[in-house]
């Protein structure tokens, strides 16, 4: 049976780590040509070495904060493959701290990144995808906006938001066969946690099996894992939510206050 991505052309960003490389790979086991993007060049020649026996990966730096370097991105694809079938517009930063202690510069790159990098992909895409009238962008969100987060107000604000944007392009966009879909993922052991993978966090490898039976069934929305479908499900009931949600901020409190985390703090200082 041929799968529905074989002979397809993809472009993965931030696909030189964690949940994007293992959705590129699953994808190039499965005979899609795929543009692997990471912002920083070193990620790239790093990515290229791991994807060394595919003939079908295509390689390119691009901050996804820079309009023009996407728009060349999606244009070297169309020029090099012909076309574009699948933008992942997976590339994220993430953010866990007290509101207060975050700096405008913080919001700033949070939702240049988070937020404008998905605008920029889609707004360089739409075009193409019209023309050859298909396609499909899924943007990557996360289970932290359905749940509201303590701690982690930027990231929550910006991954909202890319729900609502996809949300209301998926209906807009439905009749002129262009799908789009929103990824939420709960914890995946991926190196955005810095090595301190939660527990319980999902493999890269199962995560990317999710996103792409979800993308294949052309599904709006994608949450996973199980369990915190059944959270969110059981968070309709205010009692639930309020236990659940006073219990995450202990949690997130308790590593604040351990002396590892005030360490990687100091170090983080230091390093700026
Ligand atoms: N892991 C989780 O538990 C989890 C849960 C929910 C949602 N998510 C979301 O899933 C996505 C991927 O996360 P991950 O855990 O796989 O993170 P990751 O391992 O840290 O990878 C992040 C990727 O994004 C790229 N990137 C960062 N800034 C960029 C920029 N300005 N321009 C272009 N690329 C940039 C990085 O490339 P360089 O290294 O070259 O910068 C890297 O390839 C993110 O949107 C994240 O918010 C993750």
């Amino acid at each position: 049976m041929t799968d529905v991505f074989t002979g397809k052309i993809a472009v993965v960003t931030g696909g030189t780590s964690g949940i994007g490389y293992a959705v590129a790979e699953e994808l190039l086991k499965r005979g899609a040509t795929v543009w692997v993007i990471g912002s920083r060049q070193e990620s790239v020649e790093k990515a290229k070495v791991s994807f060394a026996a595919y003939t079908n990966a295509r390689f390119a730096a691009v901050d996804v904060r820079n309009n023009a370097a996407v728009e060349k991105m999606v244009q070297d694809c169309v020029q090099k493959d012909g076309r574009l079938d699948y933008l992942f517009n997976n590339a994220g930063i993430s953010q866990k701290n007290p509101y207060e202690e975050s700096t405008l510069d913080d919001w700033k790159e949070m939702i240049d990144i988070n937020l404008w990098g998905v605008i920029y992909g889609i707004n360089a895409a739409l075009p193409v995808m019209r023309a050859q009238k298909s396609g499909h962008i899924i943007n990557t969100s996360s289970v932290a906006a359905l749940f509201g987060t303590p701690y982690q107000s930027l990231y929550v604000t910006t991954k909202n938001a890319v729900i609502g944007l996809t949300d209301c392009l998926y209906y807009e966009y439905l009749p002129l066969n262009i799908v789009f879909t929103a990824v939420c993922p709960g914890d995946v052991a991926t190196p955005i946690f810095k090595g301190r993978i939660p527990e319980g966090a999902v493999p890269v490898e199962v995560a990317a099996r999710i996103i792409l039976d979800g993308v294949a069934q052309k599904e709006r929305m994608v949450v996973f894992p199980e369990f915190m479908r059944e959270v969110l499900e059981k968070c309709k009931d205010p009692v639930f939510r309020d236990m659940a949600h006073k219990q995450a901020e202990a949690d997130t409190r308790a590593i604040f206050e351990s002396p590892e985390y005030r360490k990687f703090k100091a170090a983080q200082k230091n390093l700026r």
